[in-house]
């Protein structure tokens, strides 16, 4: 790669067009999907590349350049909220230099004299930030970050979160705070919670930031309840009124009120102490049963971090200092191939095991073949393999001096590693671009597809059938006995054979085998949406099947509505077109899962096994049918989900913010701009009790 000082002009600004698409691809995958493509420290390079292109050139400065964002768009399932004040990011500090300049520039900004300057030093939790407005000590709404202007509203998945309390207890909150801070997994919880996945043979989380983000943002709050979230207050936005003189009181306060704050958070004098205290915690880091990244500074005295402001996005009066990865080096003995269940073929290093961290490793993830191209990775090479706060290791990059005589340059297989040899494909963009991601073609017919295709079927979120984990499965498909779905549930009917075999292999006693097809007869019975969700159609998540089972009813008319989207009926299209979340992705997707005659084969032999359970549409012959409602204040009748369930169940719209689309305000004690923002529209506006009598009556 051209460094940065020999770029012309002209190589500079393809370099940044290039940056700012790749940053975005990455911000998507990891934001949105709680799924990064590449490891922080490849990411951290990207962005470090871009602002130093950025500053030799500073004109060429792109009016969207990854440099002006924090995070990324909010996902369009969860409603917008916007934050009372921009939730900003820190900058990073990487050794002591960099720390004691810190302190040095705040001197200078604050032209105070050697007195040492008092500073928190706080653990920096590796989860996702959150906000919390509380009104009258009363929690209204709470949000993720999002691009750090407009977060999503996850305000039912927060509360569901036990060190966030409903009610904030003590005296002296400010009638309005928005209470910030990290919402993250501990590591025992992570541990359990991707051991249950892959039981049920359910995608596992690369690491616990990824798990808790994942489990947050869960468009059904029962499935966020059940994660063991925790949540650490450290920072607050928009505010009534001042509660507290610095950062160490305003910790102490958020203590009083309810909220969990870091132990291990001290405050410090001067260059000396932010050195002590980042060696304390890098001591205390490996016991502490959560990911932490490195040390936040933050200059103490309120009044001082007010004069000291902000820099584009991020304060002057505070840095985080971020703990260097741990790394390791070995031997790249051999790259293997995965098959997921659509096909998307990841390449995987086997290791020469070693410990990194304290803890063996044996692979690597190597994300995709571009990424073993740019490093240039080759068997036998010696690499760099580093496990930053992550759970799976990553390859930073070969040791050359070490590469053994002969080594070749690593060729991307051009078929599926399956013994069908199926050609792989480059997967292209809505837009024709092509991405890194390559795929089997061979859909179902590849085996590699269908072991996959059927974990997903059999899975927690899908048909959950009890007894047939992963291994059991696996064993009933090696063995021949289990092809598709719907071979699940002729088991005990047609394989007389395969039944002795299984008892024979599982040397189980009559009664387990009796127990797992009560489970597989149990499950004839199901809903719509765990049918539709279960096919395991591209881009056909949980929710996205809720939404289609919901509009269409039965599945007589959803595979009736899909047979026309296959043959590419525009009425049809538009109808599904017409549902609410669902865009081109999942139109193509279904289109074009349901135009092979495989697929559709599956289905209907599935089909006809099961007896799928209606879906309630949504009602249409109410007087809220069809309209977009909005609650704001408090409500003292019913809580906001009951609020919420009650109007949907009606056939309304719920939605947290106000804008022309709005149909209706529910407005309780203490609402504020939003009621201003109803007024102001010439929205309808009702009390609770009015509400209550409308939907009675
Ligand atoms: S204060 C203006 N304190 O680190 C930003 N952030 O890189 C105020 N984080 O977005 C943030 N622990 O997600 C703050 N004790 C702590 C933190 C912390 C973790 C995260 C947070 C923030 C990011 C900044």
């Amino acid at each position: 790669m051209t460094p940065v000082a020999d770029l012309t002009e002209a190589e500079a600004v393809q370099e940044l067009t290039r940056l700012a698409d790749e940053i975005t691809r990455h911000d998507l995958a990891y934001h949105q999907d709680d799924a990064p493509l590449v490891s922080d420290a490849d990411y951290d390079a990207l962005k470090r590349r871009n602002l130093d292109i950025e500053d030799r050139f500073p004109h060429l400065i792109r009016e969207n350049s990854p440099s002006m964002r924090v995070g990324a768009p909010r996902a369009e399932q969860f409603s917008p909220v916007t934050h009372g004040t921009p939730m900003l990011s820190l900058d990073n500090a990487f050794s002591d230099e960099d720390a004691l300049e810190f302190d040095t520039r705040i001197r200078r900004f604050l032209k105070l004299d050697e007195t040492p300057i008092a500073y928190t030093a706080e653990p920096k939790i590796d989860g996702l930030s959150a906000s919390i407005r509380y009104e009258k000590g009363v929690l209204v709404q709470g949000a993720t970050r999002g691009d750090g202007r407009v977060g999503e509203d996850v305000t039912a998945n927060l509360r569901t979160i036990k060190d966030i309390p409903h009610k904030l207890s003590g005296s002296g909150w400010p009638e309005v705070i928005e209470v910030r801070g990290e919402v993250y997994l501990g590591h025992a919880e992570f541990a359990a919670l991707n051991a249950a996945a892959t039981e049920a043979g359910d995608k596992t989380y690369a690491n616990p930031r990824n798990a808790a983000a994942g489990s947050l943002r869960q468009i059904d709050s029962t499935v966020t309840a059940k994660r063991p979230l925790k949540f650490f207050a450290y920072a607050w936005g928009l505010l009534s009124e001042k509660f507290a003189d610095s950062q160490w009181e305003a910790l102490e306060k958020l203590k009083s009120w309810g909220f969990q704050t870091t132990p291990q958070s001290t405050c410090v004098h001067g260059a000396e102490g932010l050195l002590a205290a980042y060696a304390t915690l890098e001591a205390e880091r490996p016991n502490l049963g959560y990911d932490i990244d490195g040390v936040v500074y933050k200059v103490d005295n309120l009044d001082w971090q007010r004069r000291l402001g902000f820099v584009s996005r991020a304060p002057r009066w505070g840095i985080a200092r971020k703990f260097p990865a741990e790394q390791a080096r070995t031997v790249l003995e051999a790259i293997d191939f995965q098959v997921g269940r659509t096909g998307a073929v990841t390449p995987v290093a086997r290791l020469r095991p070693v410990t990194v961290g304290g803890v063996s490793v044996t692979n690597a993830t190597l994300h995709n073949g571009d990424e073993i191209a740019r490093k240039d990775l080759r068997v036998g090479d010696t690499v760099i393999v580093q496990r930053a706060g992550d759970v799976i290791p990553q390859i930073v990059a070969p040791i050359l001096e070490a590469r053994p005589e002969g080594a070749e340059p690593f060729e991307f297989p051009t078929h599926c590693p399956c013994p069908l040899k199926t050609p792989l494909a480059r997967e292209t963009t809505a837009s024709g671009a092509e991405t890194v991601v390559r795929r089997c073609t061979g859909e179902l017919a590849c085996p590699f597809q269908r072991i996959e295709h059927l974990k997903h079927f059999v899975s927690r979120r899908a048909f959950d059938i009890e007894g047939l984990g992963e291994k059991q499965l696996q064993a009933f498909f090696d063995d021949g006995m289990i092809k598709e779905p719907a071979d699940i549930f002729l088991l005990e009917e047609n394989d007389k054979v395969s039944l002795k075999k299984l008892k024979d292999r599982e040397r189980a006693g009559e009664t387990s085998v009796a127990n797992l097809f009560a489970a597989i007869e149990s499950r004839r019975d199901i809903a719509l949406d765990r049918f539709i969700y279960g096919l395991g159609v591209r881009h056909i998540g949980e929710q996205t099947a809720l939404v289609m089972a919901r509009g269409y009813g039965t599945a007589e008319a959803f595979l009736e509505a899909m047979d026309k989207v296959a043959a590419r009926d525009p009425e049809a299209i538009a109808e599904l077109d017409a549902l609410d979340q669902i865009g081109g992705a999942v139109i193509e997707a279904a289109a074009a899962f349901f135009a092979e005659d495989h697929n559709r084969g599956m289905v209907d032999r599935l089909y006809r096994q099961l007896r799928v359970q209606e879906a309630e549409k949504p009602k249409t012959d109410t007087a809220v049918a069809g309209k977009t409602v909005v609650f704001t204040g408090a409500l003292e009748r019913m809580t906001r989900d009951e609020a919420k369930a009650q109007a949907e169940a009606l056939g309304a719209k719920v939605s947290s913010s106000v804008s022309k689309k709005t149909d209706l305000v529910v407005a309780g004690p203490g609402a504020g701009s939003k009621l201003k923002t109803a007024t102001e529209l010439g929205i309808a506006v009702m009390t609770e009790d009015e509400w209550l009598a409308m939907v009675a009556g």
